[in-house]
């Protein structure tokens, strides 16, 4: 079955044209100025449109477990939430639990995973150092999953010790794969959470109070000196803080392959969201904490200068009743919040329209970057040859975020009020139409599993 979208403004990341695009199955195959149709083409109309290759999010945490219980998306309405958001692919983790080996981890992640919607495929946490862990490694990447995802914090559950950081950086850089790395000096933090808690300061406020930005580029810091030693590329998730960049800007002028990552929410809110009552502000409780108006700033110019590659949303909502678990001791509050949805609806009312990023560099940062830097060969781009993930972009449309009209399954909304303009009419995926008019049709075939 043929689709042909007509008229539309095409965004890639390099370039902007104006042509027709001709999807047969699930493939772009023909972009050319007035295509004609067999009767057996379904048109869609795209003037005064931007068309645009499907997002991709690069980090997301469906169905994580804590001890609070899972984050409270699941793959499918996880994915649901993404597809109206224009987001197509989605990049999760597999996290083993102790003793686990990462074969079974990935088995079981997939069987979770089943539901999907987006295409999707995982980076593989090793959460412990074992002598068999670096054929683990290897084999993963022979199996076609080349990132992994190290949590420098966290000790006490997922996080490793900068030795066992190092063994992964050897034998991944060596095996050809990439690390991301959740990058705050998880024994700092402990040390002054526990003090904190010890003099009663137990409020959400002092969640953020107890994971400073020092600590964040402290991690940075020895993450790039480290990966330097092992000859590793790495890639810092969810950077949020001005220190941080300093220590990523000099690496890559160094040379040294640092990616960096950050959130719409580091971009849009700020620290005083810790000012208030334990409902008020624990929607807010992230790893790293929202910083300050400053920092802010240098993220944007950050992704002026090219130092940011990505935004993805770190999506890793939690309800008010699972959070409320920290409510007389914030070390218990699951840490995350939800934004799979608003990327890019954020991304073109913050960034495009007040003239921070260009167009061109909003498909960058949602899509073509993450394509590029996870080996989604397909994806990214529109263009001939490549997957049918695209996504008919109404500049014009007006909304307000809120937890009354998102499709996230979460009864928490970190961006409630934001008023965004632009959003996802029509949602291509694998060539079939998923979105249409801004609502999902019955009967969306599952997304596939990729293997890089
Ligand atoms: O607070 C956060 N970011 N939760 C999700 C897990 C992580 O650290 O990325
Ligand atoms: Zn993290
Ligand atoms: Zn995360």
């Amino acid at each position: 079955m043929y689709i042909l979208i007509k008229n539309g403004n095409i965004i890639n990341a390099e370039k902007t044209s104006k042509a027709d695009i001709l999807i047969l199955d699930n493939k772009i195959v023909r972009i050319a100025k007035n295509i004609s149709v067999t009767e057996s083409t379904q048109i869609i109309d795209a003037t005064q449109k931007y068309v645009i290759p499907g997002g991709i999010d690069p980090h997301v945490h469906m169905q994580l477990p804590t001890p609070a219980g899972p984050s409270s998306d699941d793959f499918l309405s996880g994915s649901i939430a993404a597809l109206y958001g224009g987001t197509t692919t989605l990049l999760d983790f597999v996290t083993p639990s102790k003793g686990q080996s990462l074969t079974t981890a990935i088995k079981n992640r997939k069987v979770e995973a089943e539901g999907t919607l987006t295409d999707y495929s995982f980076h593989v946490s090793p959460v412990e150092w074992k002598n068999t862990t670096g054929q683990e490694l290897k084999d993963c990447i022979k199996n076609g999953i080349t990132s992994f995802k190290v949590y420098l914090a966290y000790k006490d559950t997922v996080g490793l010790n900068y030795e066992d950081f190092y063994q992964v950086l050897k034998f991944v850089g060596k095996a050809g794969g990439l690390v991301t790395i959740h990058c705050e000096d998880g024994d700092k933090v402990e040390k002054l959470r526990n003090k904190f808690a010890e003099d009663g300061k137990i409020s959400p406020e002092f969640h953020a109070k107890s994971r400073p930005a020092e600590f964040e580029a402290l991690a940075v810091e020895n993450a790039i000196e480290l990966a330097k030693k092992a000859g590793c590329p790495i890639y810092i998730v969810h950077v949020s803080s001005e220190l941080s960049l300093k220590h990523i800007e000099e690496a890559q002028r160094n040379g040294q392959i640092v990616y960096a990552e950050t959130c719409p929410h580091y971009l849009l809110l700020d620290d005083s969201r810790y000012i208030g009552n334990f409902s008020e502000t624990v929607p807010y409780v992230i790893s790293p904490p929202l910083r300050t108006k400053t920092d802010q700033n240098a993220l944007w110019k950050a992704i002026s200068k090219g130092t940011i590659f990505t935004v993805g949303t770190d999506h890793c909502p939690f309800n008010l009743k699972q959070k409320s678990i920290g409510v007389s001791d914030f070390r218990k509050i699951p840490n995350g919040a939800g934004g799979v949805e608003h990327r890019l609806s954020l991304l073109y009312t913050y960034g495009v329209l007040q003239n921070k990023i260009t167009l061109n560099k909003w498909v960058d940062l949602c899509s073509r970057q993450a394509a590029n830097i996870f080996g989604l060969k397909s994806k990214g781009e529109i263009a001939i040859g490549k997957d049918a993930d695209i996504v008919i972009w109404n500049p014009e449309f007006e909304n307000t975020i809120s937890v009354k009209n998102h499709h996230q399954n979460c009864d928490l909304e970190i961006f409630e009020g934001f008023k965004t303009k632009g959003f996802a009419e029509t949602v291509i995926k694998d060539g079939n139409v998923v979105v249409e008019d801004g609502k999902m049709n019955n009967n969306v075939s599952k997304g596939n599993l990729i293997y890089r």
